[in-house]
């Protein structure tokens, strides 16, 4: 779809193509195509270890590619040092200069190429992160968040093209890092610049980031827009790694309409073709995901009340967790282990206590189906703090 304003309109995407890293015998990242657009929040998602960094350092030019090339906008930079990229990076230790102040922090970039006037330009940095009142404190009186976004200014006084973030907000509490993160995303959407950025936090991808690329190791598995990931994953890794998911495997009985119609246990499930990704053939296998805030439950005595042609299953609550917002059940049925379901506190059911029989059920059009040769827990276990 190329046209004659392409080149222009595509002046700042980071376009990736068959970009590698192997170290020895281990492969970092596999031969990975990536276009970023101009102007967009872009997130590299995934679990410590599965090639971000090194990505991230490639489009720097910190790291030189086994295979592959970087272009920036219309121009290959694959062979170009780092200081001679449009881009900035903007680290987890935010190593700013301990002996000068904010001011001159977010100055240095504009000295170091020998420009004498900077008040104006650090001035208006000092304002997009609102610092203006901090300039003269050194880093130490400041905040970890306040300390992020001086970083944040002295990268971006250098007008980079694309500003590469790696966890940026690792280092920070999780109640500030909320703060930053809505802060971030206000930046870039003020400034209009590319942002990639790394993080192994999912929430934190999806509240900032206009486009996600979840990564296992070292392969992009997925890319989309956050709510486009949760609601149509397309493996297990991403439906486990992208908040909870729950599984059943499932045999087709048919597979003829717009509809799956699938067996589990002694019961039928319903599945919209157009969601499920694994090839839906009568006999075959398929593992039903639904998440767990789609889910209702309802005591056994009152099974005859819930309406027909809802996707239901029984079970018994094993566990229940009181969250404020929500509360969260651990439900065990005969087709699915430890089921993960999630009821908005409105009105709650005293009954629904653990040991209690229940029905769990849904609107079969928020069923989506995978391939059921893949690990139904992949990507499940917890994330570390530090990537
Ligand atoms: N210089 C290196 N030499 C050997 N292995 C490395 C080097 N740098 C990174 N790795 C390995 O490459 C993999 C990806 O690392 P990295 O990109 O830092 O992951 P992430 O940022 O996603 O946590 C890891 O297994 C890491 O140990
Ligand atoms: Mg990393």
């Amino acid at each position: 779809m190329t046209n004659a304003t392409a080149p222009k309109e595509h002046s700042g995407d980071v376009r990736l193509s068959g970009i590698s890293k192997t170290y020895g015998s281990f492969t970092a990242v596999h031969p990975l195509d990536l276009t970023v657009p101009q102007g967009s929040f872009f997130a590299l998602l995934g679990a410590s270890g599965c090639g971000k960094t090194t990505t991230l350092r490639m489009i720097a030019g910190l790291e030189e590619p086994s295979t592959g090339t970087v272009c920036l906008g219309e121009q290959d930079v694959t062979a170009l040092p780092p200081y001679k990229r449009p881009v900035n990076t903007v680290f987890q230790s935010y190593a700013l200069f301990p002996h000068l102040d904010i001011f001159e922090n977010v100055a240095f970039g504009l000295r170091r190429r020998g420009i004498k006037s900077v008040k104006q330009q650090v001035g208006d940095m000092l304002d997009l992160v609102q610092l203006g009142e901090q300039a003269r404190k050194k880093p130490h009186q400041l905040s970890g968040g306040q300390q992020q976004r001086v970083a944040v200014a002295r990268a971006l006084i250098n007008h980079p093209k694309v500003l590469l973030l790696d966890e940026p907000l690792g280092a920070l509490d999780l109640k500030l890092r909320r703060q930053m993160q809505l802060e971030l995303k206000r930046i870039q959407t003020e400034v209009g610049i590319t942002f990639v950025h790394v993080t192994h936090d999912q929430e934190e991808a999806m509240t900032m980031a206009d486009t996600v690329a979840v990564m296992n190791g070292g392969r992009v598995e997925q890319q989309g827009a956050p709510a486009d990931l949760y609601e149509n994953p397309r493996t297990t890794f991403v439906a486990n790694f992208l908040g909870t998911s729950n599984f059943i495997e499932a045999e087709v009985a048919e597979a003829g309409g717009d509809d799956v119609v699938l067996k589990a246990g002694g019961g039928k499930l319903t599945l919209p073709k157009a969601r499920c990704t694994a090839p839906a053939t009568t006999g075959g296998r398929v593992l039903v995901g639904v998440r767990p805030e789609k889910i209702s439950l309802t005591h056994a005595d009152d099974a005859g009340a819930i309406p027909d042609g809802r996707n239901r299953i029984t079970g018994r609550i094993a566990d229940s967790s009181f969250i404020g917002v929500s509360t969260q059940y651990v439900v065990n049925s005969p087709v699915c282990e430890a089921f993960e379901v999630y009821a908005q506190n409105i009105e709650r059911d005293p009954r629904l206590v653990p040991g209690a029989d229940v029905v769990l059920h849904w609107n079969p059009a928020h069923t989506f189906g995978l391939d059921a040769d893949q690990d139904a827990e992949a990507g499940v276990e917890k994330v570390e703090e530090d990537a």
